[in-house]
């Protein structure tokens, strides 16, 4: 089984994919009375005319979450135009130690995986008031960074998107990292294909794209629902793919003590292996600050 805590925008959206692919039964735990409940109805509505026969339960009674597998964490509040994701800290921090605390009494077997923002830290969060082991813990950003890169590279080369292959590490914020030096077009390099003026450009476009979705819409939905769903498959089916995720790193990149994103595998023990990846000198100093500005926000926060 599947939990979920948080039936908002970005929890209903991953609980609608999940359940249409059909990846395992979904408990949605929300606070807002009858919100999961209701959420997980017109999603079994709308299965059970596909045909799909996984179940999707909501209440907002945290034991729903008992027996998971995995839980997705994407509680908490959500940027409003013109804010950071660091914004969120200080209110966001409080709601993950409460809710960590009830997924760890509930599902004390889990694999958690943090959504809510400021992504990075909020993973630390988790770690630290779960207990977990640091391979249980995971967050996501990177995917969708990466789906954010490869929509502009695609548009910018004029060529498919599938035929894309990158990583984006780093913060899950202004200092992420697409790493251009290992970016490929059918096996050709990036750097190649466009100057670093234009790959300068394409990582600020990307930067900026998810301030442009919640201006206009107000909030990201359908893309983080998309990778949430990725990770949860990655796990549930132990498919071991090599995706970039947050995680505590241990002297990897030169870093250590933070939840950072790193290229990972993922599968049933969750973080079952992180990659190093050679960095030029430009992408190593923008992880460098990345890590720079985790750590500050973790030193700000009360002791968990
Ligand atoms: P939303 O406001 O639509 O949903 C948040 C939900 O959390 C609400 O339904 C609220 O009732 C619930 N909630 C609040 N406190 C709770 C608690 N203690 N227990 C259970 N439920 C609780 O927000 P949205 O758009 O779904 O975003 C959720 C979070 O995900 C935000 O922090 C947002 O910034 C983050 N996010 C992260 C992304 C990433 O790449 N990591 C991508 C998109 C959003």
């Amino acid at each position: 089984m599947i939990g979920m805590v948080g039936a908002g925008r970005v929890g209903a959206q991953a609980a609608l994919e999940l359940a249409s692919q059909g990846v395992d039964d979904i408990a949605l735990v929300d606070i807002v009375d009858g919100l999961a409940e209701g959420e997980a109805l017109d999603i079994s509505h709308k299965i059970s005319e596909t045909g799909v026969d996984v179940s999707v339960a909501g209440s907002n009674d945290y034991a729903t979450l008992r027996g998971s597998e995995v839980v997705i964490v994407s509680a908490g509040l959500a940027r409003k135009p013109g804010m950071t994701r660091m914004d969120l800290l200080e209110k966001n921090s409080a709601i993950i130690a409460s809710v960590s605390r009830e997924v760890a009494k509930q599902a004390p077997g889990c694999i958690l995986i943090m959504v809510t923002n400021p992504m990075d830290v909020m993973t630390y969060v988790a770690l630290k008031t779960t207990g977990f082991r640091k391979e249980r813990v995971v967050g996501m950003g990177g995917i969708l960074d990466l789906s954010r890169f490869k929509f502009v590279l695609a548009r910018r080369l004029q060529v498919s998107r599938s035929s894309i292959s990158s990583v984006v590490i780093g913060e899950h914020g202004e200092n992420m990292v697409p790493v251009a030096s290992h970016t490929s077009i059918g096996g050709v390099p990036l750097t190649s294909l466009l100057s670093e003026g234009e790959i300068s450009q394409a990582i600020e476009e990307t930067k900026k794209v998810a301030a442009d979705v919640i201006a206009k819409k107000g909030a990201t939905v359908d893309a983080p629902g998309n990778a949430i769903a990725r990770m949860a498959k990655s796990v549930v089916w132990n498919r071991r793919e090599v995706l970039p995720a947050s995680t505590m790193v241990e002297g990897q990149y030169g870093q250590r003590g933070i939840c950072i994103g790193v290229p990972v595998k993922l599968g049933k023990g969750g973080v079952e292996e992180i990659y190093e990846l050679k960095l030029s000198d430009k992408e190593r100093q923008s992880f460098i600050s990345g890590g720079e500005t985790i750590r500050q926000a973790i030193e700000s926060l009360p002791k968990f």
